[in-house]
């Protein structure tokens, strides 16, 4: 099978190991790649415009690709799985109007409302609200304040704050871009990222993760895209994927087909596990980031044919998936002044690594390894027990050098020392 995969980060080059795994893949093409990804099939740089549908398409006619699968979330909501689909191409990935579930964070509530799902009460303030109505609004909610850009917003849109000013400032900015705000009061417990296969009606789980958003040790600092994440979780009660796969992504899946906007690809539920149990934090479109590399280290059902089943409407002939025993863990390694704007062109030595995955990363004009994002670089750790997997992610993690590169040394260490109870 030729099979293209759009996008540049870990979570592509994740998926691109993945899927050279699978004797079924005959060739790799990425739109563009990293350098990483290099070693593994042929990197397109000048199809860098992932967002752009036509550009996709004439890639994806170039290679004669079999399968197409849509890394990031800005393709699927410009419609890139639209257009290659209306040409004949299999796709794993939703159309449009399906990834609304993640580009439109009102859709994915009205969503919820309707499949009876738990979630946070929200409020929605619109552009040109008074001051008068935002303040009132902001009195609906506190002391915790979530504050969220209604649309995509790569990571940057969620403001979670107790300081009433902070929440104020950014409502102000997402409206001042011209967006709707969504507040919404503060769901307690742990966090659960939750990756379903979904074609239809038909919804198969991945193993549940956590991943850790804050830029620092102990979950401090600013929100980041993830600095790491562990697989499975020890703490989840044994029947916790089954009710989140009953009382989150099946009634949703069922909505998305009653709506006529059915839903094909992965579906990311992001929950936290409170008193009642899981309640919606948000729906993501895609595999998530940093979770995916952690997650597919475990898989050994061959990953092309299990994309492949989805994109071609069969994942009910799907085996069942098989995964490894034991833990994997994803370390990210990111760059100087991450995430507030992250130093790029540092040299990387050290990271020769199986167990490197590249995020942000390019060559110089003298060929060498050098940053080019905020996230870096991933490593990965496998083991028996969590602590195994975290001891062999940190272990590699020592040999790589980098100016300026920082990581969290705590990545599952609240897991492993049985900190995380429900
Ligand atoms: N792990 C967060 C995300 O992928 O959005």
């Amino acid at each position: 099978m030729r099979i293209l995969v759009i996008g540049s980060g870990a979570r592509e080059h994740a998926l691109a190991l993945g899927l050279s795994k699978d004797p079924a893949t005959t060739e790799l093409h990425f739109a563009p790649g990293n350098a990483g990804m290099e070693a593994l099939g042929t990197c397109h740089p000048e199809a860098a415009k992932v967002d752009d549908p036509q550009a996709m398409l004439a890639l994806a006619k170039k290679v004669e690709a079999e399968l197409v699968v849509v890394g990031p979330e800005i393709p699927l909501v410009a419609g890139v799985a639209d257009a290659l689909r209306e040409n004949g191409f299999a796709v794993f990935g939703p159309n449009k109007d399906a990834a609304r579930i993640e580009g439109s964070k009102a859709f994915a509530k009205d969503v919820m409302a309707a499949a009876g799902v738990a979630t946070a009460r929200a409020e929605q303030i619109t552009p040109g609200a008074s001051d008068e109505e935002i303040e009132k609004a902001l009195d609906n909610f506190g002391p915790h304040y979530v504050v969220k850009d209604d649309g995509l917003a790569g990571g940057k849109g969620v403001v979670v704050t107790d300081d009433r000013a902070a929440a104020r400032a950014h409502v102000d900015a997402v409206l001042a871009a011209g967006n709707p705000v969504l507040l919404e009061s503060f769901l307690d417990g742990p966090e659960v990222s939750l990756f379903c296969l979904v074609d239809g009606e038909v919804v198969v789980p991945l193993l549940p993760a956590q991943d850790h958003k804050r830029a620092y040790d102990n979950d401090e600092g600013p929100n980041t895209g993830g600095m790491g994440a562990y697989t499975p979780l020890p703490w989840l009660p044994e029947d916790g994927v089954r009710r989140i796969v009953d009382e989150v992504c099946k009634p949703v899946a069922h909505e998305m087909v009653a709506r006529g906007c059915a839903y094909s690809g992965l579906l990311y539920a992001g929950l936290a596990w409170g008193k009642e149990g899981p309640a919606v934090v948000e729906f993501n479109c895609r595999f998530g980031d940093p979770e995916t590399q952690a997650v597919l280290a475990l898989l050994k059902s061959p990953l092309a044919e299990v994309l492949n089943a989805v994109a071609t409407g069969k994942l009910a002939e799907l085996p069942p998936l098989e995964w490894e025993d034991g833990y994997a863990l994803t370390v990210v390694l990111a760059a100087e002044n991450y995430p507030a704007s992250p130093r790029k062109g540092d040299v990387i030595t050290g990271a020769d690594s199986e167990a490197v995955l590249h995020a942000g990363t390019a060559r110089n004009e003298a060929g060498e390894l050098v940053s080019a994002g905020g996230r870096v670089l991933n490593v990965i750790g496998t083991g028996a027990t969590l602590a195994d997997a975290r001891d062999n992610a940190y272990a590699v993690l020592k040999d790589i050098a980098m100016d300026g590169g920082h990581y969290r040394s705590d990545i599952a260490l609240p897991a492993v020392e049985g900190k995380i109870s429900v």
